[in-house]
């Protein structure tokens, strides 16, 4: 049981994932021992709606120095976050000097085009070795995580913001109460805040209960943001679903009675209505099909194993640590798990304890089957290994159904 990030209801679990490590938790050999755990519990608040976690993780032990995901590392990721650049400088800028902050900028991916184009801009990261990168690409950058006394000290400083950006970020702030009294200080008269994570009506629709990790403390839903936000003097303007990471939703809010709300806010709220989406009951019945998916995956690794066959897995995503240590999947279903991360890369994964390794190991020689784990980024993977399919290999996948991927 915890208290409602939003709105301070009581919030009781409704669906148990079990003990976890942390999601990008990559570790040494030597560390094995010291691996950090606790219980990966979700529930959805009775009175507003938000889903959460009810277990928390200290930031201190997600995000630091060795904090591995780069934003970068996806084309096209790349692409989504010049597109959005675009957008916002087209729609939303004013003309003359304008002021973009971005929070939780990662390596910079999305301010670059902001900062190429010599618009005055802020990244807010905690991760130094983020922040580090996102300077090297000429992105200012503030290394500090982002609260109310954030919001106060960059206004002291370099004034309110006319755009405020977040891609795949507050969903990992725990404090929201902090987090958009921030927002709302940090927020020009006539600003906008545009933010996207991954959607609640895309994880359930998917039986996508990877997205469900210890960085990962809120599912967001349409309605659960505009109560949230609307308790702090903020007003969801618009709501726009976007195809990455899974299927995401983008959030357009601003200061109440600022601006006009789109059609698509209360479009998407009766949606919701209709697909129990603010009901805790959707968890309970999500958490039945976690544990269908779980068998028959499960089930067919073993099978495979038990054909002698070669296995690896593809993309150490933080998801893949919730599926393999849900499911039990270790070195003996999997050989290695190929991925692009350098910081990831002669470690092993969290719990589970497999190996990690370059993306040249995947063809020397090609496996017979490859347990697609970043599924998200299927379309890219799938035609960059085109010369897997030609030699006959399989993509096994989890997400919507178990089975092998059709190329
Ligand atoms: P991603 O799915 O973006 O996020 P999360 O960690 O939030 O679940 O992570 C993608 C991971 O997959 C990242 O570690 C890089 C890796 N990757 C590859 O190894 N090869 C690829 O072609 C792509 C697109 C990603």
């Amino acid at each position: 049981m915890i208290d409602c990030a939003a709105c301070g209801a009581a919030v009781e679990p409704q669906i148990s994932l079990g003990r976890m490590p942390l999601a990008n938790g990559f570790l040494r050999f030597e560390d094995f021992g010291a691996e950090y755990f606790y219980d990966l519990n979700a529930g959805m608040c009775r009175l507003c709606g938000l889903a959460q976690l009810t277990e928390l993780v200290p930031p201190e032990k997600m995000f630091h120095g060795e904090y591995p995901f780069r934003t970068s590392g996806s084309v096209r990721m790349r692409t989504h976050f010049r597109e959005l650049a675009r957008t916002v400088a087209a729609k939303h800028l004013p003309a003359g000097k304008s002021f973009v902050v971005e929070i939780g900028s990662n390596d910079g991916t999305l301010l670059e085009s902001f900062a190429a184009g010599g618009t005055r801009h802020l990244g807010v990261d905690p991760s130094a070795n983020m922040v580090d990168a996102a300077e090297r690409a000429g992105v200012r950058s503030l290394r500090r995580f982002f609260d109310e006394a954030t919001a106060r000290d960059i206004v002291s400083a370099e004034g309110q913001a006319d755009v405020i950006l977040a891609a795949n970020c507050f969903s990992h702030i725990r404090d929201l109460r902090s987090l958009a009294s921030g927002l709302r200080i940090l927020l020009k008269p006539g600003g906008v805040l545009i933010f996207e994570d991954p959607y609640l009506g895309d994880i359930v629709r998917q039986g996508a209960y990877d997205q469900i990790y210890d960085e990962h403390a809120f599912y967001f839903s349409v309605i659960s943001v505009s109560r949230w936000l609307s308790t702090h003097g903020l007003e969801l303007v618009g709501a726009e679903p976007v195809d990455v990471h899974g299927g995401s939703m983008r959030y357009i809010a601003a200061i109440r009675n600022r601006l006009p709300p789109s059609p698509a806010v209360a479009a998407h709220r009766r949606r919701e209505v209709d697909g129990g989406l603010d009901q805790p009951a959707l968890l309970a019945g999500f958490q039945r099909r976690i544990d269908q998916s779980r068998s028959e995956l499960v089930a067919f690794l073993n099978r495979l194993k038990l054909e002698g066959r070669r296995v690896v897995g593809y993309g150490a995503t933080s998801k893949s640590t919730t599926v393999l240590n849900y499911c039990g999947i270790g070195p003996d279903h999997l050989a290695f798990i190929t991925d692009t991360t350098p910081l990831k890369q002669g470690r092993f994964t969290p719990g589970t304890h497999i190996p990690v390794v370059p993306p040249a190991a995947f063809n020397s020689p090609f496996p017979d089957f490859a347990l697609l784990l970043a599924w998200n980024h299927a379309a890219e993977i799938l035609e960059k290994e085109s010369e897997y399919r030609d030699a006959g290999g399989k993509w096994i996948t989890y997400v919507p159904e178990v089975g092998i991927l059709s190329t």
